[in-house]
């Protein structure tokens, strides 16, 4: 719904929101000194360490790392996307977006929505009442009935049926005023070739309604009971179900995808029906079309490990390897909206034993069995590794055949550390030298590489941050692995204590730095002339990168009572260490020229001086631990 809100708006919902109030819709916080904190709602924690700072209008979990504002927070919790959030919030606290800020055409495409909306729920109800008539409707009862589905579920994922004949939806329709035209644009009736007036598109089918997030019917699908064809039958594409959007069953599945931190993806209607009922509701459907990137990037929002789910090897692999095409193609064309995918997906390929599908599989083994066998499910890399070793053997040519099998494959994953780490894992299962490998992928990596570094991450940067994202980074560990404490108290002292800014300006600390994530966030806040704390949360929109938003309210959130004597010794100790670092490279230096010249007296006084810089150093290192 990319609706266009004024800027000046954008503003006053944003000086208006309390993160506070949005946060505690969803989740109990209790006061903790300055900040609230709660269990995180978006990993599953025993102890409080999502924390919310209403001074500066961010939250961050010390747990998992999410971290942001309070549209990073709707955007995240509800799947929203930025305007979504930006109306939720405007709602919420009363302030009016002026209808005038759209352009006719985007007001008659709103009304059209609505209306199709509305026109599906209708055609949902007249769909429920005849599955439940004792006349029409028995034969479908009874077919899923004996396929196994409870009325619970049958209730749960609104089934109907839609009656055998050529016009009753249509007659409904038309009682209901709602005009033909409309309903053939929704895909439920079709136009009559070469004569006037219309007919339904679904007769005699069993009907799933197919829901978005928000719970608004986009379309339906309709399954046959019989053996005859087509045995399903979807609805076509309209303006509210784009197929390459929809997952069946998310609208259900998602509170469990958040607390699981896993996704099931099957391929059927009845398969997701199955999982649900099993209680395995962490799973969706993709209605016979391949996974898409906008899938995966809809199923990031709350899930970060996916399992999908085939009944053979050759569909598993067909799709392991589009899922990687559509990684790679996900990274350039969602470049720009990394603000929407906080971490990379985990994926997994569960292939099922022959024969079964999800459906038939739950029925004979139960969900323990399905679970277990999930739990084992190879990521995809592993996946591919091992049937291409099942395909090749482990003879010379076949391990020739396996690399070369690979080799595009391997050089299409542009996380560098993940790359580094399959080549590894190839290498030790068809012992072959990594070298080797890594020579074969080469070309194609370079080509690769060009496009990353289209990107804004400064490179020693980036392996840091691709690191820790594809090891699920804690909260902790996102600073950790982003190293060097102290350049990160500055910044949280930049962050925390603006006061200080004009000193870090004047010695220009930045320059110092070695980090250059810490640093360009520095300059940032530098520019932004930061005046309170209150400002950090603008901060957090400003950075695209999802990896800066989250290490500025990690670095925010923490308070620290600082005064300005104890940011001018932190300054000052960061100058000397640095400079410190300088002089005792240059010593290294002389003393190498004075071993080179065989100059023992020289060299006796200078080793002799390392020594004293050494001791001197390490004092001070021990007064930096002890003072913070
Ligand atoms: P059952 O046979 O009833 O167990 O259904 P299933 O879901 O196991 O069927 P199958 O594995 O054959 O297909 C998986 C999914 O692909 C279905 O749920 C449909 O979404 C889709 N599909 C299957 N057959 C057709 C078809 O004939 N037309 C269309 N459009 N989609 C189909
Ligand atoms: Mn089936």
């Amino acid at each position: 719904m990319a609706i266009f809100i004024p800027e000046d708006k954008i503003s006053e919902i944003k000086n208006t929101v309390d993160i506070v109030d949005i946060v505690s819709e969803t989740v109990l916080l209790k006061k903790a000194g300055r900040n609230f904190v709660g269990l995180c709602p978006f990993h599953s924690e025993k102890t409080p360490s999502f924390t919310v700072s209403p001074e500066k209008q961010i939250f961050y979990c010390f747990g998992c790392g999410t971290g942001g504002n309070a549209f990073s927070f709707l955007m995240k919790q509800e799947g929203l996307t930025f305007p979504e959030a930006a109306r939720r919030l405007a709602k919420r606290y009363g302030i009016d977006i002026p209808a005038t800020a759209l352009t006719a055409d985007q007001k008659r495409k709103i009304n059209q929505r609505e209306s199709l909306f509305h026109l599906n729920a209708q055609a949902l109800i007249f769909f429920r009442r005849a599955l439940n008539d004792n006349v029409a409707g028995r034969r479908a009862l009874s077919y899923l009935k004996q396929r196994g589905f409870s009325p619970e579920t049958i209730d749960r994922f609104q089934l109907g049926y839609a009656p055998k004949g050529w016009d009753h939806l249509l007659k409904y329709l038309s009682r209901k005023h709602l005009s033909p035209a409309l309903a053939e644009t929704a895909g439920l009736l079709i136009a009559r070739k070469g004569k006037s007036g219309f007919y339904d598109r679904f007769r005699d089918r069993i009907i799933f309604p197919i829901f978005d997030v928000n719970a608004k019917i986009v379309g339906f699908g309709g399954r046959v009971m019989d053996n005859s064809e087509p045995k399903y039958l979807n609805s076509p594409e309209t303006p509210v179900y784009q197929k390459s959007r929809s997952l069946y069953g998310l609208n259900n599945a998602r509170e469990k995808c958040r607390t699981e931190n896993t996704v099931f993806i099957v391929e059927g209607y009845l398969d997701l029906l199955a999982l649900h009922q099993s209680g395995i509701e962490n799973s969706v459907a993709t209605l016979g079309t391949a996974l898409t990137a906008e899938h995966i990037r809809l199923l990031t929002r709350y899930s970060r490990r996916m399992v999908l789910v085939y009944d053979s090897d050759e569909a598993g692999i067909r799709s392991a390897q589009r899922c990687i095409d559509t990684f790679w193609k996900e990274h350039v064309d969602f470049r720009r909206e990394d603000i929407f995918r906080e971490e990379k997906a985990d994926t997994h390929i569960l292939v099922l034993p022959d024969g079964d599908d999800p459906d038939s599989y739950l029925l004979k083994q139960g969900p323990e069995a399905f679970l277990a066998a999930a739990a084992k499910a190879p990521g995809i890399i592993s996946f591919l590794i091992e049937r291409a070793v099942d395909k090749h053997g482990l003879s010379t040519e076949g391990k020739i055949r396996i690399v070369a099998d690979l080799q595009t494959t391997l050089a299409m994953i542009n996380d560098s550390v993940a790359r580094a780490l399959y080549v590894k894992q190839l290498s030790e299962r068809i012992n072959i030298d990594e070298a080797a490998i890594l020579d074969k992928i080469r070309g194609a990596v370079s080509r690769q590489a060009q496009h990353i570094s289209d990107r804004k991450y400064p490179s020693d940067t980036r392996s840091a941050i691709n690191g820790s994202e594809s090891l699920a980074a804690s909260g902790q560990k996102l600073l950790s692995e982003t190293g060097h404490r102290i350049e990160q108290q500055i910044i949280a002292m930049m962050l925390q204590f603006p006061q200080i800014l004009p000193e870090i300006e004047g010695r220009e600390v930045l320059e110092y730095f070695e980090s250059n994530m810490l640093k360009s966030i520095g300059d940032v806040i530098l520019q932004k002339q930061i005046k309170s704390p209150g400002q950090v949360s603008e901060l957090v929109n400003f950075f695209e990168e999802p990896d800066k938003k989250r290490l500025v309210a990690a670095l925010a959130i923490s308070d620290e009572s600082w005064d300005k004597k104890g940011c001018l010794k932190l300054i000052g100790q960061f100058v000397e260490t640095i400079q410190r670092k300088h002089k005792s490279r240059l010593m290294d230096d002389k003393i190498r020229a004075a071993e080179l010249n065989r100059d023992q007296q020289l060299l006796n006084r200078l080793l002799n001086e390392k020594q004293k810089l050494a001791m001197r150093s390490a004092k001070q290192k021990m007064a930096l631990l002890n003072d913070k």
